[in-house]
C-alpha cells in the first residue's frame, strides 16, 4: 500500500462499490463527448481556475473527489512534479470512469482509484490539498455532508479544499439551466444545490475561511475553504 492508503485500492474494475450516489458508470464512454456541451464548454475552464486557486506546490499530494474522466485531476497534476513526490489522486465510484481516466492520463503525476466519497479509502491528514467539481449534485444531502467530513478527515491541518458545483441561480438563464438539469435527470440532489443547501455544509463539516471565489453561468459557484490548523471537535 502507498503512503496514503487506509485500505488497499480497489483493483477489480468490475466491482462497483455500494453507494446511493448517482454513479455514471454507464455514461463513461460518452462522458467526454456530452459533458462539455451540457456545460456550454465551461467545465474545463472552471476546472483549470479551481486548480489555480489551490496554490499547488510541485511536491503536493492532492485529491480529486468524483473525478469522472479526470479533467480536474489533470488540471491539478500540471502543477506537480512526480520526482518531488507530487501526485494528483482522482477517485470515482464508477469503475468505467476510472478506466477511461487511467487511459487518458497515464503519467507518474496521476493516479485513479475506484471508491466512494462518503467513505474515503485514505488515512487521516494525508493530502495537502483537495478539490471536487460537479460531484456534489450527484449525492443526497446526507452524503454531501458525509463526503465533506471525509475530505476534511483526509486533509492535513491547514490544507485547502476547492469545490465547484451548482449553487443558487442568479438570473433567469442560470435558473433555467439549473432547473432544466434537475427536471431532465429527475435529480432532486440538484434541487438541494439550487436551494442553497450545499454551502452551509462546508462550515458544518469543519472547514473554515470559506469564500465564494467565482460565479459562472448564473448557477455555478467555486468555493475555497481550509481545514483549520487548530484542533477542532469532531463534527456531528
Ligand atoms: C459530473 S462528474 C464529475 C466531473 C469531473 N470533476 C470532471 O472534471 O470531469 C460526477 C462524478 O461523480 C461520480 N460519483 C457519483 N457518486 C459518487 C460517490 N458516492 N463517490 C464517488 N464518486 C461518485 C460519478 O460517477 C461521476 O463520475
Amino acid at each position: 500500500m502507498g503512503r496514503i492508503d487506509r485500505v488497499p485500492p480497489v483493483a477489480d474494475p468490475e466491482r462497483m462499490p455500494s453507494t446511493r450516489g448517482r454513479v455514471l458508470n454507464h455514461a463513461a464512454g460518452l462522458y467526454d463527448l456530452l459533458s462539455p456541451a451540457m456545460m456550454f464548454w465551461q467545465e474545463q475552464p472552471i476546472n483549470r481556475r479551481a486548480a489555480g486557486l489551490l496554490e499547488l506546490q510541485p511536491g503536493d499530494l492532492v485529491l480529486d473527489v468524483g473525478c469522472a474522466t479526470g479533467g480536474l485531476t489533470e488540471s491539478m497534476a500540471r502543477y506537480l512534479d512526480a520526482a518531488s513526490g507530487g501526485m494528483a489522486v482522482g477517485l470515482d465510484a464508477a469503475p468505467r470512469m476510472v478506466e477511461v481516466a487511467r487511459s487518458k492520463h497515464a503519467s507518474g503525476r496521476c493516479r485513479f482509484d475506484i471508491g466512494v466519497a462518503e467513505d474515503l479509502p485514505y488515512g487521516d491528514d494525508c493530502f495537502d490539498k483537495a478539490a471536487s467539481s460537479f460531484f456534489f449534485h450527484h449525492v443526497d444531502l446526507a452524503d454531501k455532508e458525509r463526503s465533506l467530513c471525509e475530505i476534511h478527515r483526509v486533509l492535513r491541518p491547514g490544507g485547502a479544499l476547492v469545490v465547484a458545483d451548482i449553487d443558487v441561480p442568479s438570473g433567469w438563464f442560470g435558473g433555467l439551466c439549473a432547473r432544466s438539469g434537475e427536471w431532465l435527470f429527475r435529480q432532486p440532489e440538484i434541487g438541494e444545490n439550487i436551494d442553497g443547501k450545499l454551502a452551509p455544509l462546508f462550515l458544518r463539516s469543519g472547514f473554515v475561511e470559506l469564500e465564494t471565489v467565482y460565479s459562472d453561468l448564473g448557477y455555478v459557484s467555486t468555493w475555497l475553504m481550509r481545514k483549520s490548523l487548530a484542533l477542532q471537535p469532531v463534527p456531528g
